[in-house]
């Protein structure tokens, strides 16, 4: 099994050095291949995505990700996180699976990934109005909503379409399109809820939730609300999945510049999507869990500032591995 590891910049690079050190010590046949990508790409090569870097994540069996991002080039044209944009439509990773747990809380955010505000047509009118388009076609509505109804029938069968129905156009369309197959699941409970209660939800009473399903703005900000209410952006890892081309596996979190450097990084998003790669992208369940449940007893046993602990990156990722060697 061939994976493409691309660590990026800041604590992206830094928690890439441990997943790389953890998953070499899983009984697996994994094959790590790093490659540029990031601001660091663009210091060598001028390109955040360059042809090699997205050839060999094509040719791979996953594509585990660090972050991207360096505060000198936030307003350059070309930036870092272009390269992240470009690989996930390039990999036509469509559905974006964030899972928030914490003691009564088991939701799991299905985000689209590929369309939307994102991807839209942009622009700046010679009066100086600056624009942004949310374009979103049916079918791209349908292969994630039925991916969010597939994965609730492994869960607790609820699943919560997010949207602005009362506002915009795309939700009134992606509101019809989830009506319309949600009777192929019967089995599935639907409920709506628009995403301005959800954000409130969501703080107030989590627990409520099973599937969120929604649209790629909404998602972005309403994972990053959930990850906040379930211990933080150090602990939030995601799968970006598409039909049959390799996945991206990548934490939640940025670059992390106030932190990058100090070694004080929590690895445990990062280990954590390395265990959602060994799940949805290299069918090794078992190594995932066993990888997940080491993750959670390092955690407790050596906390990162960000935990509130005093535990460094190397103090935990050494946890972390006692606890799989035992
Ligand atoms: P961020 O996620 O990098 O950091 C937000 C806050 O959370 C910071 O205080 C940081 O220290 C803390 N934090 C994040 N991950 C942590 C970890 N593993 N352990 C301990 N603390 C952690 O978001 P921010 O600051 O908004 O963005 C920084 C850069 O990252 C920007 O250039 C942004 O564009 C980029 N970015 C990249 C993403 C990606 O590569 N997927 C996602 C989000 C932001
Ligand atoms: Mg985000």
């Amino acid at each position: 099994m061939k994976v493409v590891l691309l660590p990026g910049d800041g604590i992206g690079a830094e928690v890439s050095a441990v997943a790389a050190h953890v998953l070499r010590e899983l009984p697996l046949q994994l094959e790590l291949e790093e490659h540029l990508f990031g601001g660091a790409a663009i210091r060598e090569t001028g390109d955040p995505l360059p042809p090699e870097t997205l050839a060999a994540c094509r040719a791979a069996d996953a594509v585990l990700m660090g972050a991207v991002g360096l505060p000198e080039l936030d307003r350059a044209d070309v930036r870092p996180e272009h390269g992240l944009i470009r690989l996930r439509r390039e990999l036509d990773v469509y559905a974006n699976l964030r899972p928030a747990r914490a003691d009564g809380v088991d939701l799991l955010v299905v985000r689209e990934l590929v369309g939307g505000l994102y991807y839209g047509q942009r622009g700046t009118r010679p009066d100086g109005t600056v624009f942004d388009t949310m374009e979103y076609r049916p079918d791209q509505v349908e292969r994630i909503a039925r991916r969010g109804f597939e994965i609730a029938r492994g869960r607790r069968a609820q699943v919560t379409s997010v949207d602005k129905a009362n506002i915009l156009d795309t939700s009134r369309m992606w509101r019809e399109v989830v009506e319309r197959i949600a009777p192929d699941y019967p089995d599935v409970e639907l409920d709506h809820m628009l995403v301005d209660n959800c954000g409130m939800q969501l703080v107030q009473a989590p627990g409520r939730f099973d599937v969120l399903l929604t649209e790629n703005t909404f998602g972005d900000i309403l994972s990053d609300v959930a990850a906040g209410v379930t211990g933080g952006l150090g602990l939030a890892g995601s799968a970006s999945l598409g039909t049959d081309r390799p996945g991206i596996f990548e934490p939640v979190h940025g670059s992390a510049p106030d932190i990058a450097g100090k070694g004080i990084a929590n690895p445990a998003a990062m280990l954590r999507s390395a265990a959602l790669m060994l799940r949805h992208g290299l069918d090794e369940p078992a190594e995932a869990e066993r990888l997940e449940q080491a993750v959670d007893a390092a955690l407790a046993a050596a906390p990162t500032p960000d935990l509130g602990g005093g535990a460094t990156t190397s103090e935990l990722t050494g946890a972390v591995l006692s606890e799989l060697r035992r």
